[in-house]
């Protein structure tokens, strides 16, 4: 089989879809033959995503849905099986980054804001779909984590505990699932730009005025991509071949591993 037939009869479904990784991995699944099923908050920009899916001649569905209410979820995924049918594929994505400040001055609110959507969000998806690939005794999913969640950088306090909990969660997922045939990975990016994240991670670090970082943004640049050993940052684009080979049978025999998407980041 040619790679680019590797999804070829499944369907994927993708949550996070409205945004930057979510869109880019959908269309990979899409090139590779899958159906697709997008979920997101922002209902404007999921179909803003609908369409460049659509575009590429596949099937797509959209559900907003908030992944922090279970409720929500179990509705989404039980429409999306209805209209495309099984889910084999789940890129579990949806995240917030939250607020940077070190965790005596971390706003409690922000806090478990971004528990939820980070790390209870990502249970509530993973148990909602699995349940279904349990019955079906096939599934391959990737969940979302960061660098921040196997590292735990200053100022991140929420975004790096819930990340680290999703790559907990990977782990433990990999084991439960496996009986039914279904595997279980995750990814972890860093510094990936330019962009909106990037952007908004070098300014609110430069703010926090702790000794890690610069105050001047600029400098904050630089410091994080001399932290790099590839020396530049991380492009979207290298984050959808990673995602579809630990999704596809060319990582048969791989499961809970979290793969950094970093360039080595020390
Ligand atoms: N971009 C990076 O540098 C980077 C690095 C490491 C990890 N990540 C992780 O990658 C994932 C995608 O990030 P991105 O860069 O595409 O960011 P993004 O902001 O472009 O996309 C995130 C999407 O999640 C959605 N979302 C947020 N809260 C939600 C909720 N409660 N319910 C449903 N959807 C919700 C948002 O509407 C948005 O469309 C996130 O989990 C993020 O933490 C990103």
């Amino acid at each position: 089989m040619s790679s680019a037939q590797r999804f070829s009869g499944k369907t994927a479904l993708v949550t996070g879809a409205a945004g930057n990784i979510g869109l880019a991995v959908a269309k990979r699944l899409a090139q590779e033959g899958a159906q697709l099923v997008l979920l997101d908050l922002d209902g404007e920009k999921l179909e803003k995503s609908k369409g460049e899916i659509a575009a590429l001649g596949v099937k797509v569905e959209t559900a907003v849905c908030d992944v922090t209410n279970y409720g929500s979820v179990e509705a989404a995924v039980a429409k999306a099986e209805d209209t495309l049918g099984a889910i084999g594929l789940l890129f579990n994505n949806a995240g917030y980054q939250g607020a940077f400040a070190p965790i005596h001055e971390y706003p409690v609110d922000d806090f478990e804001r971004v528990v939820q959507i980070d790390l209870v969000g990502a249970f509530h998806v993973l148990r909602a779909v699995s349940r279904r690939m349990v019955k079906q005794k096939f599934g391959r999913i990737v969940n979302t984590a960061s660098m921040a969640g196997l590292q735990g950088p200053p100022n991140m306090g929420a975004y790096g505990s819930s990340k680290f909990g999703v790559v907990g969660l990977t782990q433990i997922a990999s084991k439960d699932l496996a009986p039914y045939n279904i595997r279980v990975n995750g990814i972890a990016p860093a510094l990936m730009g330019p962009g909106f994240m990037w952007d908004r991670q070098v300014e609110l670090q430069a703010k926090t005025g702790t000794q890690y970082f610069s105050a001047d943004p600029e400098e904050v640049k630089k410091q994080m991509i001399g932290s790099v050993p590839m020396r530049r940052l991380g492009d979207i684009e290298e984050i959808p071949g990673t995602v579809a080979f630990l999704l596809s049978d060319d990582s048969s025999y791989i499961i809970g591993v979290t793969l950094p998407i970093s360039g080595g980041i020390l």
